[in-house]
């Protein structure tokens, strides 16, 4: 598979910040062990804190350049392609998901949307996701759009797959997450399938997802972010979960799908 898209690391600022504490504490160690003899607990204090932030660093980086791949594999994998869906991914950033779905469809379209706040992946804007499709060879089938993840501008029942990554623990507070998830329930089609990835509050997710008649739904650890290595680098803290559901089916027909009050990139 080809991977000459760069899809951003995430959280950049916490990651500098991690590189700069865990120097600054090795460093401050350091200075104060020439001070003299003595203050052993303030150096071991300093130098503990230095190598707790540097793996942490590391952790983050590995996902960002690694793990995140494998964890799309996941989360596209989790769906019974029929390979002619619409599918949407809500906070695509630099079109991770949206272009690993646009790769197994043969008609239909991967739409992305995200409000791309830069804080939160680096690099993020609507042209890194389509030049990563196009550096994919995907363009043809991706579709972003600016738009909230709380006021998704779709008609209801507009997508057959709904897919989202690292998106929903950035919206506070916990009625906001809620508001997303109901507009994600809302613009997927009757039988319709969902794949929602995160680090935090899926238990909410799913407990939203149950009181608004979601169907088939899981919540299951991910099993591409739970090896040795991932859970060395993050001391065992981060722990991923995949929420996956449907929409029940009616009989309502769907609705046709239409674009509405966005700008289009394409
Ligand atoms: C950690 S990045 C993950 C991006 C992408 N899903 C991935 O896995 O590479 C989180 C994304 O959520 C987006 N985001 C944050 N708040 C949002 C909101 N209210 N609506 C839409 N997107 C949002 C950010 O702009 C960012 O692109």
């Amino acid at each position: 598979m080809e991977e000459a898209a760069d899809y951003g690391i995430d959280s950049p600022t916490i990651v500098a910040g991690l590189l700069l504490a865990g120097v600054a504490g090795i460093g401050l160690a350091a200075a104060v062990l020439t001070i003299g003899p003595g203050h052993a607990w303030v150096i071991l204090f300093l130098f503990a804190a230095g190598i707790y932030f540097l793996p942490a660093r590391a952790g983050m980086l590995f996902y960002s350049k690694a793990g995140k791949l494998r964890l799309r594999d996941e989360i596209l994998g989790a769906i019974p392609w029929r390979h002619d869906e619409w599918v949407l991914d809500v906070g695509c950033g630099r079109g991770l998901l949206t272009i690993g779905a646009a790769r197994l469809l043969t008609t239909g379209r991967a739409v992305g949307v995200d409000v791309w706040k830069p804080a939160d992946l680096s690099g993020s804007c609507p042209h890194a996701a389509l030049e990563n499709a196009r550096a994919e060879r995907l363009a043809a089938r991706v579709s972003v759009l600016g738009a909230d993840a709380r006021v998704l501008p779709f008609r209801g029942a507009s997508f057959d797959v709904m897919v989202s990554n690292f998106v929903l623990h950035n919206l506070n507070p916990r009625a906001e997450r809620e508001k997303a998830v109901g507009g994600i329930l809302r613009v997927l089609k009757p039988g319709g399938r969902m794949v929602l990835s995160d680090f935090i509050f899926t238990d909410e997710v799913e407990s939203a997802l149950r009181s608004l008649g979601a169907d088939d739904l899981r919540r299951v650890r991910s099993e591409s972010q739970s090896s040795w290595l991932t859970t060395l680098l993050n001391f065992g803290k981060v722990r991923v979960f995949r929420v996956t559901g449907a929409e029940p089916r009616s009989e309502d027909s769907a609705v046709p799908f239409e674009e509405r009050g966005t700008s289009v990139f394409t």
